[in-house]
């Protein structure tokens, strides 16, 4: 990305800002967030996925994902890009609420959403709410009844599609949490009673799904908008999405034709993967959003039916690459190993003053990631080395693989690239260790903090004291 760049020196630049300034004013660990990237790579997600089916006359949403990273500034600047916001729990909610973005331009998601968040959805009037289950549904029609509100709701289903992804962060397969079934069949285990699948016109081999569909379209107070799907996370094809689109298109074709409805929109969620280690190249926003606008004009045209309203959820792909995490080298000592042919080598562990506190990927998910020299240009031999966080786990691995100068030292500041999406999300106080500032960067301006990091008062603040 043209956000970060070395300067003649050698050194590494945020937004035109040396790293060693931004370690200098605001210390290490610190997520360094580009405003720039951030607002660049929304602009190219809004444009490529409404230029792409406007081609088809379809009308499209973009809606970031705040689960990836959210904060007032940064809710601020998706709505401004003309970005709609996505929020997973009251509190993602209450950060959007307090950046001023408007209601409508809101959406709540979540698989267990408490009284009080679909209260707060409604009260602040969400453009709205995914249910993602028929108690769901239920709870949002009896509190939107109370309320005297109309919900507007989109119903998350599972096209059974598996994405070629980590099995924690794939959603549209059946065994897993998220959604209903589209499946026939699955209705008489919906937990249902037979008169209440009598009165709703339904019959055994219904899908779970649809129960929940003729649910929403009983209740007065629902508004149901259409359905959703998402099939995961850091996904590169565009077919699963093809697929995923292909399957709910199809089943929500049957839905109108069986209900007498026209249901408006679908969502196909989030999930576009973005590279993290050399040669992982993610395709162009434009390209992705070609492909899946194709593919559903020509299954629309063989369904016969309209192209409905589409939105998009992209998280990561918008805010992963707009950030990095600066580390301070701390000590650094090597481990013999044995290579693949028997012989003896030597790895080098590089300890940095972070690890899985701020970053849980690589715990999580055996997630890959990079390390760079960033304080000065890294010239010389390159030795293979492991950078290794602070905490007491020996899982807590910032970097499993990477190539660092042989000259590094302690103080030596490095850069762990695209760690904008789900690091600062994720991040715990395990060990009693401070979560990091997120410091904003704009080009031809001052480095700004955007989320002061945690101190030790933090810390011990909740903590009650000797009882
Ligand atoms: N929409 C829904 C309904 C989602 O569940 C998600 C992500 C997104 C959109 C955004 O997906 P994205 O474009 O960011 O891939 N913590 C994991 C990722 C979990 C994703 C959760 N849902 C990770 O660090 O890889």
């Amino acid at each position: 990305l043209d956000n970060f760049q070395r300067d003649e020196s050698g050194e590494l630049t945020v937004d035109g800002c040396p790293v060693t300034e931004l370690t200098e004013k605001f210390g290490t660990p610190e997520y360094v967030f580009s405003e720039s990237a951030f607002r660049a790579r929304a602009g190219e997600f809004r444009d490529a996925f409404s230029q792409a089916f406007e081609e088809h006359g379809a009308e499209v949403s973009v809606y970031y994902a705040g689960k990836s990273f959210l904060s007032t500034a940064v809710a601020h600047w998706a709505h401004e890009e003309g970005l709609n916001l996505d929020t997973a729990s009251g509190g993602e909610l209450a950060v959007a609420m307090r950046a001023g973005v408007p209601g409508e331009k809101i959406a709540l998601h979540g698989n267990n959403k408490s009284v009080a968040e679909i209260r707060r959805a409604l009260d602040y009037g969400v453009g709205r709410i995914v249910a993602d289950s028929i108690p769901e549904v239920q709870l949002i029609a009896q509190i939107a009844t109370e309320m005297g509100k109309i919900a507007p709701v989109m119903l998350r289903v599972t096209p059974g599609v598996h994405a070629s992804t980590h099995d924690f962060i794939a959603t549209a397969h059946e065994d897993q949490k998220f959604g209903q079934s589209m499946a026939a069949g699955t209705a008489r285990l919906a937990g249902v009673s037979a008169e209440e699948l009598e009165s709703l016109e339904l019959r055994e081999d219904d899908a779970y799904a649809t129960v929940a569909v003729a649910l929403a379209l009983r209740a007065e107070s629902i508004d149901l908008r259409g359905l959703h799907c998402h099939i995961g996370s850091q996904i590169f094809e565009a077919e699963g999405f093809s697929k995923a689109a292909e399957k709910v298109l199809g089943y929500m074709q049957e839905l109108n034709r069986r209900f007498e409805v026209e249901l408006p929109e679908i969502d196909l969620g989030g999930g576009y993967g973005i590279g993290y280690i050399e040669g992982e190249q993610p395709r162009a926003a434009a390209d992705v959003a070609t492909e899946l606008a194709d593919s559903v004009s020509k299954t629309c045209a063989n369904l016969g039916m309209e192209i409905p309203h589409l939105s998009f959820e992209p998280g990561r792909s918008i805010s992963g690459p707009s950030g990095i995490t600066l580390y301070t080298v701390g000590t650094i000592k090597n481990v013999a190993i044995e290579d693949e042919h028997g012989e003896t080598r030597v790895r080098r562990y590089v300890s940095v003053d972070g690890g899985m506190s701020d970053n849980a990927r690589p715990v999580l998910y055996d997630a890959d990631y990079t390390a760079v020299l960033a304080n000065r240009a890294p010239a010389g031999e390159q030795v293979l080395s492991r950078v290794v966080g602070k905490h007491c786990e020996s899982g807590d691995i910032v970097v499993r693989y990477t190539y660092l100068p042989e000259d590094l030292k302690a103080g030596d500041i490095l850069a762990v690239p695209a760690t904008g999406a789900y690091c600062y999300a994720l991040s715990s106080n395990y060990n009693m260790l401070t979560r990091p500032p997120v410091v904003a960067t704009k080009a031809q301006q001052e480095p700004r903090l955007m989320i002061r990091g945690e101190t030790e008062e933090d810390l011990l603040a909740r903590d009650q004291g000797l009882l």
